[in-house]
This record gives structure tokens, sequence and C-alpha cells, in this order.
């Protein structure tokens, strides 16, 4: 992103941002509440459109992307809303689609790359479950082990441990250094590294719509001192309305 600026609702959330990301590098994005991370990371996609400055993936700008099974997403919040409950196993499975030429039954390497992401959230004992009962920490390896079916190059994840337990933080520390060692790109927004702190090779910092700081992981150490995790996590959010990854 060059240049990105941001604004919605008339107010500016980003000022003015530049950010290259490396392949194989592990971003973390820090910065307190409201400062633009998600903003940030969602204008990366084209998910929300700039203003001014211009963005591009492998190259291209988003609208004109077409590869999007390289990319998987994680989003911060589930959208409410009514509808068909879906199981964890479905859910994870949407992960699988933009890999796939047509709806089609699910191929033995959709089944196996679909357990695989199940089991690096440990869910795989629960796949059949619906997804409307899980707490919002739950959902979040949900949403987690589906950016992992669909096996991309790059990962964003916007909080994927905001009220996720201490065991699966461990075991996404473990999954993120596996797939680091085998040369993926990982960009995560942040409030607590946590074990996540070793996986990193690099932190930015968001402060009121700008990069404020952009350097080595001992960057992140000195940042999360003034940071705070939100405190309505790990709330029952129902899942449904789900869009499948871009
Ligand atoms: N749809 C919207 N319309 C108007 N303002 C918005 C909208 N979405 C976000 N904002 C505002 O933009 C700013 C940046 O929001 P953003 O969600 O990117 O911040 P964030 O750093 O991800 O925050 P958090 O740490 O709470 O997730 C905030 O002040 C927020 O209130
Ligand atoms: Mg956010």
């Amino acid at each position: 992103m060059t240049g990105g600026r941001v604004s919605l609702d008339t107010r500016e959330v980003l000022r003015g941002v530049d950010l290259t990301v490396e392949p194989g590098e592990v971003v973390a994005v820090l910065g307190p509440n409201g400062s633009g991370k998600s903003t940030l990371v969602r204008s990366l996609l084209g998910l929300v459109p700039l203003t001014a400055g211009s963005v591009e993936l492998y190259g291209v700008p988003p609208r004109r992307f077409r590869d999007w099974k390289r990319v998987g997403y994680v989003p911060q919040r589930l959208t409410a809303g009514g509808g068909v409950p879906a199981t964890i196993r479905e859910v994870v499975a949407s992960g699988r689609i933009a890999r796939q030429k047509r709806l089609r039954p699910a191929s033995a390497a959709d089944r196996a790359a679909v357990d695989r992401a199940l089991r690096a959230v440990s869910l795989a004992d629960r796949a059949g479950d619906p997804v409307h009962a899980l707490s919002g920490g739950q959902q979040q390896r949900v949403l987690i082990a589906r950016a992992l079916a669909g096996e991309p190059d790059v990962y964003v994840m916007d909080e994927p441990t905001a009220g996720v337990d201490a065991a699966t933080q461990q075991a996404l520390a473990g999954t993120l250094r596996t797939l680091a060692a085998e040369g993926r790109t990982v960009v995560l927004v942040a409030h607590e590294l946590g074990p996540l702190a070793s996986v990193i090779t690099r932190a930015v910092v968001v402060t009121d719509g700008l990069i404020t700081q952009d350097g080595p992981p001992s960057i992140a150490a000195a940042v999360q001192e003034h940071c705070h995790p939100h405190a309505d996590e790990d709330v029952r959010v129902p899942l449904s309305g789900w869009k499948p990854t871009p």
C-alpha cells in the first residue's frame, strides 16, 4: 500500500499509510482500539475502498486480483443474523471453495485439508456441532481453521487470538511457525501477542490512522504495555449470515 487513505462516515480513519509486506514475513499490526488496524488490513484486501493512494496484491489492485485462493482472511468479528445453522465442519470446509473449480463433492484432498485445519485449532472432535452455539473464542478458532483449510500463501488475521484460550494460542503459534517455515506470509492484528510474540518477524504500530512504528519484533513488547484487550471477548455471538472468503 502506498499513501493509503480511507474515510468512513466522513472521518479519515487511515491518513496516508505506506506498507509493503514481503513474502515470508510474519507481521504483527499493533495499536490502540480504534486506531485503524482493522481498516488497514481490510483495505489491503480491497474490502474497504481507498479514498487516495493505491494498494496492490501480488502486483495488481484488489479489484483486478483473481487468485483469491492464495489469500486467507480471518475477520475480527462474525456478523450476526438469521439463517440455516451450519456445523463447524461446513464453515471450515467453506475455506476450500476458492480452490474448487465448480461446486462439486469434496475431494480427498479437500477433506484432508479440512481435517488438518480442525486439528490445528483442536475442534476435530466437535466438527458436527452447530457454530451458532459456540463462544466468541471458539468461533474465532473456526475462522482460523477456515483460513487454514484454504491453504493460502498469505494469511491476514484480525485478532485471531482474541478470546481464545491459552492452549489454543500456543497451538496457533506452532501452526504459524510451521507456515512461516514453509515461506507463507502472515499479517496479524493483535492486542496481546502472547505466544505469538516469538513467531513474528516484524511489528507495525498504527496510531490514529498512521503507521507510527515499523521495525523488529522488539517494538511489540514496549507497545503492548499501553494496549488493553477488548473487555467483551468470549461472549456468545450467533454465527450466520456467513460470507465465504472473497
Ligand atoms: N463503518 C464505519 N463507519 C464509520 N466509522 C467507522 C466504521 N468502522 C470503523 N470506524 C471508525 O474507524 C476507526 C478505526 O476503526 P478500526 O476498526 O479500523 O480500528 P481498530 O484499530 O481495528 O480498532 P479495534 O482495536 O477496536 O479493533 C474507529 O474510530 C472506528 O470508530
Ligand atoms: Mg479492529
